[in-house]
């Protein structure tokens, strides 16, 4: 064991130099497309090539300079949605696909076509109010609506396509004394700077099997100033102008240790998918490409001008602005998807219809986590767990980082520290609590360990070019990589969690998959070369953005099969792609524990939301270094109120546990903690939403509020479904914050002091260190759980309570879903109960959102709480289903406007009203 202890890599160890990351000017297919561009070449369709079917439209397009044709398809998706694809049309081989994103083979509907005066074409595709207008020469698609064109491609001729060729060497030596002729030397320089057969990385040579493979396309969105998407980036929620500067919007999965703030370099993982917004209407362009993915962005502002040349008449015209977006990858084929709206919420089921909804996390996975690196054995692990109660702080679960391990062999517990984890398990387990572990891609090269052996038996690693499995170092030392891109390695790998096979795991035990971009130490920008070969012979490069979502597929699939199909599983992973949110949460890495990391996470949880990730989070307090106090306390303010809540320190750090900063600050994060779990009826119920209606949870608040262009801006405060509005304090020593409250005809309440605004205005709230300002909106109805105890599992009994905000029509809507909260019998046998709450003409009422589900709660409303009640009632009575009618005792409060229910006892799954007279 020893020897094997010393082969291990530590923390300081792998401190990772920034500057082996390589920015557009180091990125040999930036460099191409700029160079080629700059020539302009012009496609154009060749007309007789049209032809429409069933199930789509195809034609050919040529590039004028070199004649080679391309082949185009068009589809109309079900959902308002147009597919572009364009291919080579007798490719050498195969180009790359991306296989298992798409949910299932979305509904192509069929396209109407007709011709339209110069040879040109019109589309049209079900209900949608959008055409597609086809252009011949030069190529161009246009997506108009009525007159007004929304969206045009390639109207600024970036479409770019490199098509595969033999062997440059083969080819040289074929055509030996033809080129004999030609200056080699220059030949060779100029090459090697287009890195066209190879391409170095620092130390590393990228070989490239069939040369240059890069593609790339423009679209110009007419009208839109404010785009969103493409996570991940440490950046802000809209995205940035970047043209000219080579400083594209990198996607591609790295892992990058307290990685720079405002900075578009690639992070721990990829979805290719941006959305646009202007007033009145949101698009979505998604660009399925697994491979290194670049994406430029240029606003050209709206310019009024006077036109002079009419005469004397002056007359002014007015041109729109446009936003120009040049996608560029690596490598694969054009495959793009435009998602027509033309409302957020429509984009976001358009999105989930081609990549599938949030997946519906069990409830315990939305309670507080407690991770460190590391819990450092059973005895740590039991304390920590005595020290939240002690405290009366409620957690839901305690998590094991990397040295859990027999030297960090996934699957094995180190024996000295965890002598017997399930009785570990079972004493969390009697407090309702859960266990999650890691499991990272990488599988120590060791003859012995059996997952090893096994893997290396069947053939289940990834390659290297010459041959042989793929080696490279990670925590455990000389590693090789599991290739989950191989439906196999994916069925072993998931067979591996089954509970006879993962020894010392129970049911209570969660899976965390780390370092899956992959993360490679000493490789390549910290990852795998791009030469590598996976599974069906293809190289890396053309899957990389992919690899870390074939793990948590496989892993979420792992959980779901030992269970026999009938529990949810929970899976974290550091690296995703577009469809991730099927197979569970997401993190934001290795953040910093300073102010500025915390008030990113913000812009970055919204990014991650609205690109399908509901289920998302940042590190509570920061993980590279030590939070001040004042920091940890606002970090698990702002936490309390973000998807995923888990705090977490790296290895060097000053040990964190909320009861370490003095009593003050104990009851402070206690109490942001009891308000996180005071509110989960109302995240599960958003949660319920994102999975069937895929509205996101986290919500900036251009999505709630479209039609205010002062809200496309905003990333400092957001909205939690369309109740709550956030504005999380994320500055030292403030004792004020501004807050925007959207809306002319909305009110919001504070709900600390109960104060109430009209929207439409900034107003500045006081702010002590206990303050974290939330604001209901009128209209709404917010369940709450009125008693909060060691964990969601302690609660699952406890009362729930209302809390209505009424509007300035003194009504308010609200909705409940529960279920048992760990299986999948809400959607096998409908058990589930999905209530709906309405104030209007002073009675509230409680009735079915879903006569299909039924479960058998216990649990009864125990307290209501009215804001924005402008008279005193004189009376207030409930009436049952049954016809039982009972008067209640009210207080109400002529100041704030509030009227509070108490001791009531009224079920939550059956039909009663509250009368207000
Ligand atoms: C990197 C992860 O981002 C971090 O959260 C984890 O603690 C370390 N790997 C060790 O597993």
């Amino acid at each position: 064991m020893e020897a094997a202890q010393k082969e291990e890599i530590s923390v300081e160890d792998e401190a990772v130099d920034k500057s082996i990351f390589r920015d557009c000017s180091k990125i040999a297919f930036y460099r191409r497309q700029k160079q080629n561009l700059s020539k302009k070449s012009i496609y154009q369709v060749l007309v007789d090539s049209v032809t429409t079917s069933e199930d789509g439209t195809r034609f050919k397009i040529i590039n004028e300079a070199t004649k080679v044709p391309l082949l185009a398809e068009v589809y109309g998706i079900e959902g308002n949605i147009f597919r572009l694809k364009i291919n080579e049309e007798t490719p050498l081989k195969p180009r790359y696909e991306v296989p298992d994103v798409l949910t299932s083979k979305p509904g192509i509907i069929r396209l109407n076509s007709c011709s339209g005066d110069t040879g040109n074409l019109v589309l049209t595709a079900g209900k949608g109010d959008l055409k597609c207008h086809i252009t011949a020469n030069p190529f161009k698609v246009d997506l108009v609506s009525e007159e007004d064109t929304v969206l045009s491609i390639n109207s600024q001729s970036q479409l770019y396509f490199e098509h595969l060729q033999i062997r440059h060497k083969q080819r040289a030596a074929k055509e030996n004394e033809k080129d004999a002729s030609i200056d080699t030397s220059q030949q060779q320089e100029n090459q090697e700077n287009l890195g066209l057969w190879e391409e170095k990385c620092g130390n590393f040579v990228d070989v490239k099997a069939n040369g240059p493979t890069s593609i790339g396309l423009d679209f110009s969105l007419h009208g839109f100033e404010h785009l969103y998407g493409i996570p991940q980036h440490a950046e802000s929620h809209q995205l940035k102008n970047n043209t000219g500067d080579g400083d594209a919007y990198r996607l591609y999965n790295l892992d990058v240790y307290g990685y720079k703030i405002h900075d578009k370099m690639g992070i721990y993982g990829s979805i290719p998918y941006l959305l646009a917004h202007k007033l009145g209407r949101t698009i979505g362009i998604f660009w399925l490409n697994a491979s290194e993915t670049l994406v430029e962005i240029n606003t050209e502002p709206a310019v009024e001008y006077s036109q002079t040349q009419m005469g004397s008449v002056a007359a002014k015209q007015k041109v729109r602005s446009r936003t120009h977006v040049h996608w560029m990858s690596e490598s694969g084929i054009i495959d793009v998807f435009l998602l027509t709206g033309p409302t957020p919420s429509d984009i976001f089921k358009q999105y989930s219809h081609l990549t599938g909804a949030q997946a519906m996390p069990p409830l315990f996975s939305l309670g507080y986590h407690q991770c460190r690196w590391n819990y450092e054995d059973e005895q740590d692990v039991k304390a920590v767990d005595a020290g939240f109660d002690e405290h009366d702080i409620p957690y839901d679960v305690m998590w094991l980082d990397i040295e859990h391990t027999e030297g960090k062999r996934y699957f094995t517990w180190d024996k000295e520290r965890f002598p017997n984890p399930k009785r570990m398990q079972e004493l969390l387990r009697s407090k309702g609590r859960k266990l999650v572990v890691i499991s990272d891609p990488h599988i120590k090269i060791d003859p012995d360990y059996s997952v090893y052996a096994k893997a290396k038996e069947q053939g289940f690693f990834v390659r290297s070019r010459e041959g042989g499995d793929f080696e490279g170092v990670c925590w455990p030392g000389l590693s090789s990589y599991l290739d989950f891109t191989n439906p196999k390695v994916r069925e072993w790998y998931s067979s591996l969690f089954a509970f006879p096979a993962y020894q010392g795991s129970t049911d209570i035990l969660f899976i965390w998959n780390d370092m899956n971009e992959p993360s490679v130490f000493r490789g390549p920008e910290q990852t795998m070369q791009k030469d590598a070969v996976h599974h069906g012979n293809w190289e890396h490069r053309e899957l990389h953005n992919i690899y870390g979502f074939y793990q948590q597929m496989a892993t979420a699939e792992g959980l779901i099969k030992r269970s026999k199909g009938k529990e949810r599983p929970f899976v974290l992973t550091r690296s995703f792609f577009a469809g991730s949110q099927k197979y569970g949460a997401v993190w934001t890495g290795d953040n910093v524990a300073e102010w500025s990391y915390l008030k990113i996470s913000i812009p970055m949880l919204l990014t991650l939301s609205i690109a399908g990730i509901s289920f998302c989070g940042a590190d509570v307090g920061g993980f590279v270094g030590n939070p001040e106090t004042e920091l940890l306390v606002r970090w698990y303010q702002t936490g309390a109120y973000q998807p995923f809540f888990r705090g977490h320190a790296t290895m060097n750090t000053k040990r964190r546990e909320p009861w370490l900063f003095g009593k003050e600050h104990t009851q402070l994060i206690r109490e942001a903690i009891r308000e996180r779990y005071a509110l989960l009826p109302y995240w599960y119920s958003l949660f319920y939403q994102a999975h069937v209606t895929s509205q996101p949870v986290m919500r900036p608040l251009w999505i709630e509020f479209p039609d205010e262009l002062e809200t496309f801006g905003i990333e400092d405060e957001y909205m939690l479904g369309s109740a709550l509005l956030v504005h999380p304090v994320t500055e030292p020593k403030v004792t004020t914050v501004d807050v925007f409250l959207p809306g002319s005809n909305e009110v919001w309440y504070d709900l600390k002091t109960f104060a109430h605004w009209e929207g439409g205005c900034t107003v500045k709230i006081p702010v002590a260190l206990d303050t974290i300002p939330v604001f209901q909106r009128g209209g709404t109805i917010v369940p709450v759980k009125t008693t909060v105890g060691k964990s969601t599992g302690w609660m699952a009994d406890s009362p729930y309570g209302l809390r209505v905000a009424l509007c300035t029509k003194a009504s308010a809507m609200g909705e409940l879903y529960l279920d048992d909260g760990h299986s999948f019998q809400y959607l096998h046998q409908k058990q589930f109960l999905h209530r709906k709450f309405s104030f209007c003409s002073s009675v509230l009422i409680n009735s079915s959102a879903n006569q299909r589900g039924h479960y058998p709660s216990r649990c009864v409303v125990d307290k209501i709480l009215v804001l924005g009640l402008r008279k005193e009632p004189s009376s207030v009575t409930t009436h049952l289903s049954d016809g039982k009618d009972q008067p209640v005792a009210f207080t109400y409060c002529t100041r704030t406007s509030t009227l509070h229910l108490d001791k009531l006892s009224l079920h939550i799954g059956t039909d009663w009203e509250v009368h207000f007279k």
